[in-house]
Order: C-alpha cells, then sequence, then structure tokens
C-alpha cells in the first residue's frame, strides 16, 4: 500500500503546487474538463459554485458533485475525505451554517495548504481541513452526519478499510453522499499496470457490484450507485494525453475503453 499512496501523494502534491501558482487542475476525467479549453465547473451546475472564489473552482479534481446528492442540512456535521483544494468542504459549509461543521480530511501537505488559502479565501469559519488518511480517519466513533467524497475511494488500494472507516464516524442514520469511478465493463489488463493512470483515478475504479458488496459487507444499507458521467474513449484519450501516457494510449484497442469508466453517484446509510 505504501508505494501507490506515495505514488497518489506525489502527484498530487505537485498538482497542489501548480493550482497555487495559477494553473487549472485537471479532475478525474469528466467529460471535456482535462481539454485546454474545459474546466471542472462542468460537473456542478451554477448554484452550487455561486460566490465561490475563481482559485477555488480551479483547484477542483473531482468527478461529480457529491453536494448534489448529500441534502445537508442547517447544524449537520459533514467529513469529507481527500478534500482536496476544498472545493465540496467549502460549497458544505454554506449549507450547514454557522451551526454546522465541515471537517475536510487529507493526507497530502500542499493539498491542505491550498485548502487552508481557499479556506481564506471564501471567508467561511465553520470548516476545519485535517490531515490524515482515509483508511485511518483521525475522528472518534458516530460523530458525523454525512460523509462526501469526490473522486478519492478509488485512490486507495484498501476501499474496504476507508469504507468500514466512514462507516465508523458516521452517526447511527447517517449517511454517505459520494461521486466515484466506477468501471462498467472488465477492463484491459494494460490500464490495470499503469500506476500513472491509477493516480489519475482511473485504473483504481471498482466494478458498481464489487462497490456495493464491500459497502454492504462494512455495514451500509439503502446502496444506490448511479452512473452520471460515462467516460468515451475520446475523454480516456485525453487523459492519458495529459498525463504524458498517449504512447501508452496508443498500444490499446480504443473501442475496448469506449464506455468502460464512469464517474458514479454513491448514497448509502448507516
Ligand atoms: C482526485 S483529488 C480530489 C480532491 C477533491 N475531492 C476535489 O474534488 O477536488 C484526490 C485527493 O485525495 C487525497 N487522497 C488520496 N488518497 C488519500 C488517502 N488514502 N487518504 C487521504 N487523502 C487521500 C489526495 O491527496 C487528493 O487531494
Amino acid at each position: 500500500m505504501a508505494n501507490i499512496r506515495e505514488e497518489v501523494k506525489k502527484y498530487y502534491g505537485e498538482i497542489a503546487i501548480k493550482v497555487s501558482q495559477g494553473s487549472r487542475g485537471c479532475c478525474c476525467g469528466s467529460n471535456g474538463c482535462c481539454g485546454d479549453s474545459g474546466s471542472n465547473s462542468t460537473i456542478y451546475s451554477p448554484e452550487y459554485l455561486a460566490g465561490l472564489p475563481d482559485e477555488v473552482i480551479k483547484a477542483s479534481l473531482g468527478c461529480a458533485n457529491p453536494i448534489a446528492l448529500a441534502n445537508l442540512q442547517k447544524g449537520e456535521i459533514v467529513l469529507d475525505l481527500g478534500s482536496g483544494g476544498g472545493i465540496d468542504a467549502l460549497i458544505s459549509s454554506r449549507f450547514v451554517g454557522e451551526t454546522g461543521k465541515v471537517y475536510g480530511l487529507d493526507m497530502t501537505d500542499e493539498m491542505l495548504a491550498l485548502a487552508e488559502k481557499n479556506k481564506k479565501r471564501y471567508g467561511v469559519t465553520n470548516v476545519e481541513f485535517i490531515k490524515g488518511y482515509i483508511e485511518d480517519i483521525p475522528l472518534y466513533d458516530e460523530v458525523v452526519d454525512v460523509i462526501t467524497s469526490n473522486c478519492v475511494i478509488n485512490l486507495t488500494e484498501n476501499k474496504e478499510t476507508a469504507l468500514r472507516e466512514a462507516y465508523r464516524v458516521l452517526k447511527k442514520g447517517g449517511r454517505l453522499a459520494i461521486a466515484d469511478i466506477v468501471e462498467l465493463k472488465v477492463i484491459p489488463d494494460e490500464i490495470r499496470k499503469s500506476v500513472g493512470m491509477w493516480v489519475g483515478c482511473i485504473s483504481g475504479a471498482l466494478s458498481i457490484q464489487e462497490y456495493e458488496r464491500i459497502l454492504k459487507k462494512v455495514g451500509f444499507t439503502r446502496i444506490e450507485i448511479t452512473p452520471v458521467n460515462i467516460y468515451t474513449k475520446e475523454v480516456i484519450r485525453d487523459l492519458a494525453e495529459d498525463k504524458n501516457l498517449g504512447y501508452i494510449y496508443s498500444t490499446l484497442d480504443e473501442s475496448l475503453l469506449d464506455g468502460v469508466f464512469a464517474g458514479a453517484h454513491i448514497k448509502a446509510y448507516k
């Protein structure tokens, strides 16, 4: 696990530095956002982005909008797993209000620094970014109403541990409302072999059935997994090229890749 984790940390640390210097983050491949002209604002409808500083939006690296699923209420406590530059934590802060609280958890120092800067820019006081691993959440049992996450669970080799931890910190009746990449068809081995693609959120994706099995195993009920952004071969090619993996892509039969992955909404209850 340590090697993949270190690779992921290094990869996102470099992205955070680039974003801090003014570049746009490249998301996990939601349609069009990795091309030259795109922006990850495509995964959020305008009402979610209203009032957010540009820097926060540019730091977005997700694959769908988990807040649209979460039905957040004033006073609730939210934990965002793998909070990155902070977009979802900051959007959530508006919904839960001053009587609520949002924790953003991330393992990468550079991302935490970027999230702190973004929090200052947005001027909210009910968000706390904390350092740690999603596989070992530094919070007590049953303290959180809602877990959100955007394109992060696919990055860990130990998904069951991460989801068990999410279950542990949720209050009884609490909910999981996350966005993640899922695999809709069997994936060619060549892609799995590429750590570069892995850190781009794809090679670590679970099938819907496997995701459901793990969620059930750790205790979740009323599980719903809905693909919302299907990745065409063009999107996957853009992703590979963006990560300088075009040479690997060109050796693959692209018809096999068409529609293999999707950004999905995943909802479940404790
Ligand atoms: C694809 S980015 C998504 C960031 C953010 N959720 C967003 O939508 O912009 C993945 C983030 O998860 C963090 N991350 C990946 N694996 C993690 C782990 N095992 N524990 C904690 N954070 C992790 C990375 O540091 C990175 O900031």
